[in-house]
């Protein structure tokens, strides 16, 4: 054998040791989202804006293919835990996506943290995830409730509003955006005077807006989402409320919803960490790529689904394809800087988007940007031990 020889198998075989047997081997995403339900909409542009940036990428995360496991979690918390553990268990996924409901997305981050399966969570804003749960395999790409709710009490209270009701579904979410908008409101000055709740997802609004209008508050604050949030806008509407006492929410109140909505939701405003007319050159590339592909518009949903994508490239890339190294993962996203469409965001100690908050106002079946509510604001990360 000459020399030549030596070299080509010396480096066939270091080629060989170098890429371990995952490498090669197909990416398996457990996507664990609502396909029915009050959510089912938000979980497919989740699942849309996730594929469309790895459709950019030519199919591949980080050198390897992607392959899609899908289970329908139904925003149920009751079967959650069974859910995961099918992703989990059964189908040996390399890495779980989901979800949009906090109470089902409490159940994932417990599976994930017990099983070591990488979890980036695309919506649930459950503030325990990135808070006491937080660990270095789970990671968020959309925003805790503490977030938009704080930034709308600041809104509020420097609007100069004083008596202000909120109402929500009893859950994690409701609870969560609620308590956070009161910490701000209440901080400058305002006051929460009633705090009003249904069950998720109930629909009956009736008996509480006609205490809403019994109590006559300056104003309302909120937090629905999805079918829930497209009923409650108009309900608010023919009750003859919108007129005579402002509505404000966090986003999730006219994102993905306006269309159904129509003219019941113009002038609301609301706080979120993205808004229609950015205008920005990043955000304008992904609307219409995103606009070509599903001819649909893209709603927050969608950025939150492309950013998990994005940010599992960043983590995945560090770790040469490896998705059970964990710390190698976490050290390259707590470094990141996430070039998202909703502006460039890093990530917290607890894993959590340090982002703008925007105030949006509705006109035109669009959020319009009207101004940044907070800058940079990240969740305090409470009880986060990492
Ligand atoms: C949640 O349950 O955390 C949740 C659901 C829908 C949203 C936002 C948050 O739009």
């Amino acid at each position: 054998m000459n020399c030549f020889a030596h070299a080509a198998i010396a480096v066939a075989l270091t080629t060989a040791i170098a890429t371990p047997a995952f490498a090669q081997a197909k990416l398996k995403v457990g996507f664990m989202l609502p396909a029915t339900g009050t959510y089912a909409q938000l979980g497919t542009a989740i699942d849309n804006g996730f594929r469309l940036y790895v459709a950019e990428q030519g199919g591949k995360i980080a050198g390897r293919e992607v392959e899609y496991v899908r289970v329908d979690d139904e925003s149920d918390p009751a079967k959650a835990t069974d859910n995961v553990n099918k992703l989990i268990k059964r189908d040996n996924v390399d890495v779980l996506i989901g979800t949009v409901h906090s109470g089902v997305a409490m159940a994932m981050a417990k599976a994930a943290k017990e099983s070591g399966t990488l979890l980036i969570v695309p919506n649930a804003g459950s503030d325990p995830i990135t808070g006491p749960m937080c660990a270095p395999n789970i990671f968020r790409s959309s925003f805790s409730n503490w977030q938009p709710g704080y930034a709308m009490g600041e809104v509020m209270a420097k609007r100069g509003l004083k008596k202000v009701v909120t109402i929500t579904w009893k859950y994690a979410a409701g609870d969560e955006s609620v308590k956070a908008f009161k910490e701000a409101f209440e901080k400058n000055g305002g006051n929460v005077v009633k705090e009003l709740s249904l069950p998720f997802p109930n629909v009956e609004f009736q008996a509480l807006l006609t205490e809403i209008a019994a109590t006559k508050p300056d104003a309302v604050y909120t937090f629905f989402a999805g079918a829930g949030a497209v009923k409650f806008v108009k309900d608010y509407a023919s009750a003859g409320l919108k007129k005579n006492i402002p509505l404000y929410g966090a986003g999730f109140l006219t994102d993905g919803t306006l269309e159904a909505q129509g003219a019941d939701a113009d002038g609301l405003m609301t706080t979120l960490h993205y808004a229609d007319g950015l205008n920005t050159p990043r955000d304008n590339a992904f609307r219409l790529a995103y606009a070509k592909a599903y001819k649909l518009q893209p709603d927050v949903y969608a950025i939150q689904g492309y950013d998990a994508a994005q940010m599992l490239g960043i983590g995945l890339t560090a770790t040469k394809g490896d998705a059970k190294n964990a710390a190698v993962f976490a050290e390259a996203l707590r470094k990141a800087r996430i070039d998202s469409p909703r502006g460039t965001f890093t990530l917290s100690r607890a894993h959590n988007p340090v982002q703008d908050i925007y105030l949006r106002q509705v006109s035109a079946k669009e959020n319009k940007l009207t101004s940044v509510a907070a800058k940079a604001l990240a969740d305090p990360g409470r009880g986060c031990r990492m």
